[in-house]
């Protein structure tokens, strides 16, 4: 095998996605799901309803609970301004256990600013793991994983039509058909790797809408449209009016399909009868919208000419999926050439395995290890000695103390350490508030030095043209208006240059004296000033004596912290420690976790073992005659039990468990499923479909060219 000719695919490439590769390369027929043998169907249904019951979500209790701490911290954060609201899979009911938690954190008034660093920081304090922070997206987001419980978390700000379109699927979930073919896909598409967006496929809300869509159309439908028909409903966001009606009358359907037959019809629909290019998943509509109508036709190239390099450009509208609500939001935008590729290859692998008999779970076979239970929960205690596992049962309950113990040590120091953080933090601000308010006197002294100066400049500038002071030129003013305003004699009158050379020093008097009065008045001005100037000074001094109070105070309440510079570094330490005593603490919570769920395993097997005991030593003691009959197994009986959901005793799960547990049903189903399908792959029909040409063929090319 080496690159083909026909695709452009590389070998590893024809390894990774074989089926698609199959169909492109070669003219092979796909087959068709439409005449399924009755029994698989029954077959399968049983399969299904076994997998359901596994999926509980077991992990509901923590989400809770985390939800409410987390709602207890931001809000004592934003001062109750924050209203937090889960939503998605945990509210919706559609959740298989191993989904995030979605959390949307909005603003009862004004929206803080840098909501999302202050969240991140909070988390970080909280010794929160992984935090990420996406502040660009249209709906910032920060994402993070729980240290205590495992669980991710994201966290989205002021996602409001999310929590509008998670009550309408939550709606859609009311019933259980839906419910259940919801969780089937979101099973299969979890285990098969592509339901991740940021990793270029889809959304797990996308495969819902997915979902929604196919049980609109089957026929009668499985799922009603919720948006029409009901109250109208309009929600404005930054100024563009949404309509999120949604009618949550109960929906009886007509239709009498199980959910084998709506999963069988389901990949029958995606994988070969839907044109992406032409079809828009529209649950709003109730049926595909045309694409070119909707202009969403698929633009940029296919996800082949991308991943086999002959085109970087982008593509648009690659599996166009309509949010809702936000009719202009395409869910595949997210939807990488290489995730598009494994999604196709997804539905064509489904499609034969179903068409060869294959068993749901073989479909669902997880591409990744993923941590499952093993199916016999005491299957290495079997062989081990019960006094031997006693022992152990000891050991595991004192190491369970110690954990304990070492828990409140670490708890203690956390607390202390927070303690004295915020001490630092206060006093940090203590500081901040000296600077800030030397910062202010320093801006009052500038323009006032500034003044002083001038004032300085206007005085001496007059003092160095006027020597004399004013008050003689005063007097020198009023001997002057007297000389000039006394009664003429006449017979001793001046001459005229005389007379006018008098009246000019009179008014140069004059000019002198108003200049003598700026200068006195801008003297006074100065004096003033230079005595605030004075006062500043001062102040400005006692900020630096208020600094070293600031810290005199700390060290004296806190000797431990002689000699520590207080600054904003020195703060981030402090913290840096308090989180990682955070994480020490959550270390050891799962640990005492992990025991305890080891000693319950334990204590409950030592249970199973020492009743069999008894059971094997009264057989021996007694007479057979006497011997009372021991509660008798019937293992089909239990195993009926187990598929349907019933109840058992101890001694029925244990022999249930020695009959190879559950997967013991499983191996009496597939023994059947795989007769049924030997006899469907003689008699298999071929279907007239092809491979979506988008996902490979290149355009308007539908003969193999290789
Ligand atoms: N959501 C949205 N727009 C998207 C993706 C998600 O509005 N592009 C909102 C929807 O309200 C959806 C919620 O986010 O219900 C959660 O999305 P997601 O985690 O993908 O779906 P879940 O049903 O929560 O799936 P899982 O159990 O896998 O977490
Ligand atoms: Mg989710």
């Amino acid at each position: 095998m080496t690159t083909c000719r026909t695709t452009g695919l590389t070998v590893e490439q024809q390894e990774r996605w074989p089926f698609l590769y199959s169909h492109l390369s070669s003219d092979i027929e796909i087959p068709s799901l439409i005449e399924v043998d009755e029994q698989f169907i029954i077959e399968m249904d049983k399969e299904i309803s076994k997998i359901l019951k596994q999926i509980g979500d077991g992990k509901a209790k923590s989400r809770e609970s985390l939800t409410r701490h987390l709602t207890g911290l931001l809000q004592r954060r934003f001062q109750r301004n924050a209203k937090v609201q889960a939503f998605g899979s945990s509210i919706t009911g559609l959740s298989l256990g191993t989904g995030d938690l979605d959390l949307c954190l909005s603003f009862k008034k004004e929206q803080p600013k840098k909501v999302l660093r202050k969240v991140a920081g909070l988390l970080r304090e909280e010794g929160m793991m992984d935090i990420q922070q996406i502040p660009k997206a249209k709906i910032p987001i920060v994402k993070f994983t729980d240290s205590r419980s495992g669980l991710d978390v994201d966290i989205s700000i002021e996602n409001r039509l999310a929590i509008y379109n998670s009550q309408m699927l939550k709606g859609y979930a009311q019933d259980k058909r839906v419910r259940e073919f919801i969780l089937m896909i979101k099973y299969w598409a979890s285990r098969r790797g592509i339901n991740t967006a940021f990793e270029g496929t889809l959304s797990s809300y996308a495969w819902t809408l997915i979902c929604i869509q196919h049980l609109q159309m089957t026929n009668p439908p499985v799922a009603p449209n919720r948006q029409k028909g009901g109250k109208k409903n309009l929600l404005e966001i930054n100024g563009v009016s949404y309509d999120i009606s949604n009618d949550s009358s109960p929906f009886e359907s007509k239709n009498q399909q199980t959910l084998a037959s709506l999963l069988i019809s389901f990949f029958d629909r995606f994988a070969t009868r839907w044109d992406w290019n032409e079809m828009v998943v529209s649950i709003r509509n109730g049926s595909p919208l045309n694409a070119e109508k909707k202009r969403w036709t698929h633009t940029g190239p296919l996800p082949l000419e991308v991943v086999t390099g002959q085109s970087k450009d982008r593509m648009e509208h690659v599996m166009p999926i309509e949010d809702p609500f936000d009719h202009e939001h395409d869910l595949s935008r997210v939807v990488k050439p290489d995730g598009a590729m494994t999604i196709q290859e997804e539905f064509m692998r489904a499609l034969h395995l179903l068409s060869e008999g294959k068993s749901w779970k073989q479909i669902c076979t997880p591409v990744m290890e993923i941590d499952e239970e093993p199916e016999d929960f005491f299957h290495d205690l079997r062989t081990q000695n019960t006094d031997l596992l006693k022992v152990r049962l000891d050991e595991m309950k004192s190491d369970i103390t110690h954990v304990e113990e070492h828990i409140q040590s670490l708890v203690t120091e956390r607390q202390n350490s927070k303690e004295l953080l915020d001490l630092l933090r206060g006093t940090l601000q203590e500081k901040r508030n000296v600077k800030s308010n030397r910062q202010s006197i320093l801006s009052e002294l500038r323009p006032l030095s500034m003044k002083v100066q001038e004032l300085r400049q206007t005085r001496d500038g007059i003092n160095d043209r006027i020597a004399i002071p004013t008050k003689r030129i005063h007097q020198e003013m009023v001997r002057m208006f007297e000389s000039l305003t006394s009664e003429v004699d006449v017979f001793n009158t001046q001459s005229l240059g005389r007379e006018r050379g008098d009246f000019s020093y009179f008014f140069e008097l004059q000019a002198m004296y108003k200049a003598s009065i700026e200068s006195n008045e801008a003297h006074q001005e100065f004096i003033r000033l230079r005595r605030e100037q004075n006062k500043e000074y001062k102040a400005l001094k006692d900020t630096n004596s208020q600094e070293e109070e600031v810290l005199n105070r700390l060290i004296e309440k806190n000797p431990e912290l002689k000699g520590i510079n207080l600054h904003p570094k020195t703060v981030k330490e402090f913290q840096h420690n308090s989180n990682k005593l955070q994480k020490s603490i959550n270390i050891q919570y799962s640990k005492k976790h992990e025991l305890k769920r080891e000693i319950g395993r334990i204590e409950a097997w030592i249970r199973i073992a020492t009743s069999k005991g008894n059971q094997r030593q009264r057989k021996d003691s007694k007479p057979r005659e006497n011997r009372r009959q021991a509660p008798a197994v019937n293992i089909n009986e239990v195993r009926e039990r187990a598929s349907s959901g019933g109840s058992f005793s101890l001694n029925e799960l244990d022999a249930l468990m020695a009959k190879g547990g559950i997967s013991g049903i499983e191996s009496t189903q597939r023994s059947s499923t795989s007769n049924q399908s030997e006899r469907r792959k003689s008699g298999r029909k071929k279907s007239v479909y092809r491979v979506d040409p988008r996902q490979g063929r290149k355009r308007g090319k539908k003969q193999s060219r290789k």
